[in-house]
């Protein structure tokens, strides 16, 4: 999604601007730009494609100027060419924004028919035009950014600048994330404070509905109805350290190889070892819990698949009746929500527009809504009643890895809290699922000594040209992230399906250049799925199966192979995400891909 930055600055503003923008290119972008006030005129540089372009443009023609914003975009309306790089501006003002003015086209017929004459293609410059027509009718600039801001409607974020006020920057915030960054004679808006650490941790998040005015180093926020507001000043921990790849070749490596130490992270916020046991849950969600009669999963991507692993969980220990859809169609479909209902949002960033909508309609038909997300500032934390972090630490790179795994440590967790809560669980029984749990961080870390192998099979997947993954109960969820990684990061086509579905369509797919993976740790399904193998193998399926010893002794020959440590069946969704996340990853590395910001893909979508 696009990125946001401005800075009332004491120095040259443009290099530090661009910094900024690095930091926020994990958000993925097509095009970039920046723009400065210059002796009080308006001045900027934009740039199809990454922010080395931008660079070398800045390098040729440079920017000066204390004040100014900037921005990375991922294109929605129109494409990411120069003409329709942020910023967009007029003589008077200079706008970036991220998300989409749903009612672009009526102000832009309105503001041409009064004379504006429009250079882009995007439903961002309307907000440039309309500030300046306000400010032609005698508003001050900070007034007729109000103004301009209360007719705009969607969900979004914007920053401006204005001609000849020198240290003046304006930030908005409606549905997508603004935040300010305070330092002794200068400020900041940034996205989220990833883009503003290296100049100040303390930061203020802007609530919905706010505009934030910045004279100098001097904020003001109002909120949504012009009163002057107080926001909390935090000290943000997104510290530099935090954005490193840490010695690794690329952000996704590094952050599965964190994951021994986030999941771990993850579970002691949720398991106390000395019992082991769960620890207290809170007493709202105990009693909602107990109360509910069914369970609503909902999310995108990755974190999606993170909830249908969930529901095999909450089903199996909770004895609870779980459902679960895409945010994208839940939120449409106008659900039939029981009266005693829990409807539970599972998002890394928090800020995915359609879980948070889903999460509002089920709030507003009644549902006692449960988060489970990674950023504890977001959106979807601040609106569900109740919040279930993980603590998987900043994750940058596009395909996520080590936030699905500590997204499923805390849907284990709470499984086995509700299991408890809803008296289906013994205590005996609570204490072996909390002493397989505990010991995932410790497998997770023996299975990556085989990295070398995975190598080795990433590149012999990187030359197929499809790539089919199987599983049964809590593997299937996991066969449908393989495939979704895959295509993420290689580009080749993948597919996930349940094992008992092969035979009903895709495996007329099979022939000799199709690798087939199966995963199929030895458990319940174990034989069903390797019936499923078999036939696959008849019709000369390439077949590559991860399992564990006795599964593997168990199969016979297959292609290959990967062992993954011997464990408690409950457990082994979280294992198993390893070899998938790095098959795709060495898959990628082959190809040549760009694995961090893969093509077309956004880390936070903001927008439906
Ligand atoms: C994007 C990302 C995916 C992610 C999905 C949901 O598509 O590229 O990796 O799974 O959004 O994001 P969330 O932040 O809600 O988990």
């Amino acid at each position: 999604m696009c990125g946001i930055v401005g800075i009332a600055g004491t120095r040259d503003v443009a290099p530090i601007i661009l910094e900024a923008l690095r930091r926020l290119e994990y958000r993925g972008y097509d095009s970039a730009g920046i723009a400065t006030l210059e002796h009080g005129e308006i001045a900027r540089r934009r740039s199809p494609g990454k922010l080395n372009m931008l660079a070398a443009v800045l390098h040729d023609r440079p920017l000066h100027g204390h004040t100014g914003i900037g921005h990375t975009r991922w294109a929605t309306h129109g494409a990411p060419t120069e003409a329709n790089a942020h910023p967009h501006a007029t003589a008077k003002v200079a706008i970036v924004h991220n998300g989409i003015i749903e009612n672009f086209r009526e102000l832009r017929a309105e503001l041409t028919a009064k004379g504006h004459q429009f250079q882009s293609e995007t439903d961002s410059e309307t907000a440039a035009h309309l500030v300046t027509d306000l400010m032609a009718q005698g508003l001050a600039p900070d007034e007729a950014a109000k103004q301009a801001v209360a007719r705009l409607t969607g969900a979004y974020s914007i920053a401006m600048i204005f001609k000849d006020h020198e240290g003046l920057l304006v930030g908005a915030r409606r549905g997508a994330p603004l935040a300010v960054g305070y330092a002794d004679d200068e400020a900041f808006i940034g996205s989220d404070a990833f883009a503003l650490a290296p100049f100040t941790n303390r930061v203020s998040y802007l609530e919905e509905g706010d505009v934030v005015v910045i004279r100098g180093a001097q904020v003001s926020i109002f909120d949504a109805q012009g009163r002057p507001a107080n926001r909390e000043v935090k000290i943000t921990s997104a510290s530099a350290a935090l954005v490193d790849k840490a010695g690794h070749s690329h952000f996704m490596a590094k952050e599965i190889h964190e994951q021994p130490e986030v999941v771990g992270h993850t579970l002691a916020h949720y398991l106390d070892p000395a019992g082991p046991v769960v620890r207290h849950l809170g007493v709202g969600l105990r009693e909602a819990l107990v109360a509910a009669s069914r369970i609503t999963i909902s999310a995108c991507g990755t974190a999606y698949y993170a909830g249908m692993v969930g529901k095999y969980w909450f089903e199996k220990l909770a004895r609870i009746a779980v459902e679960t859809d895409v945010a994208s169609e839940l939120r449409y479909r106008n659900p039939v929500y029981p009266d005693t209902g829990v409807a539970l949002f599972v998002s890394q960033s928090g800020e995915t527009a359609d879980t948070l909508a889903a999460l509002r309609d089920a709030k507003a038909k009644g549902q006692t809504t449960i988060a489970v997300v990674n950023v504890a500032e977001s959106s979807i934390a601040r609106e569900a009643d109740i919040v279930l972090p993980t603590y998987a630490g900043p994750e940058i790179g596009v395909a996520s890895t080590k936030a699905f795994t500590c997204q499923l440590a805390a849907l284990a967790s709470f499984a086995i809290a509700a299991g408890v809560a809803r008296g289906n669980l013994s205590t005996e029984d609570e204490k072996k699922l909390c002493a397989s749990l505990l010991e995932t961080p410790r497998h997770i870390a023996e299975f990556l000594k085989q990295e070398a192998k995975l190598k080795t099979l990433g590149e012999e997947i990187a030359k197929a040209r499809d790539v089919l993954y199987m599983g049964r109960g809590a593997s299937y969820p996991l066969a449908l992230e393989g495939a979704l990684k895959l295509k993420e990061i290689s580009y080749i086509h993948a597919e996930g399906y349940a094992a008992g579905e092969m035979k009903h369509g895709p495996i007329a797919l099979i022939d000799e250049a199709v690798p087939i993976i199966v995963i199929a740790p030895h458990d319940v399904h174990f034989e069903k799925t390797i019936s499923n193998m078999q036939e696959v193998m008849a019709r000369g399926g390439k077949v590559l199966l991860i399992s564990d010893a006795a599964g593997i002794a168990k199969a016979g020959k297959v292609w290959a192979s990967i062992e993954v440590p011997t464990t408690n069946a409950f457990i082994t969704p979280i294992l198993y995400a390893i070899p998938v996340q790095l098959l795709a990853y060495y898959a990628a590395i082959a190809k040549g891909t760009d694995v961090d910001q893969p093509r077309n893909l956004a880390k936070s979508v903001t927008v439906e």
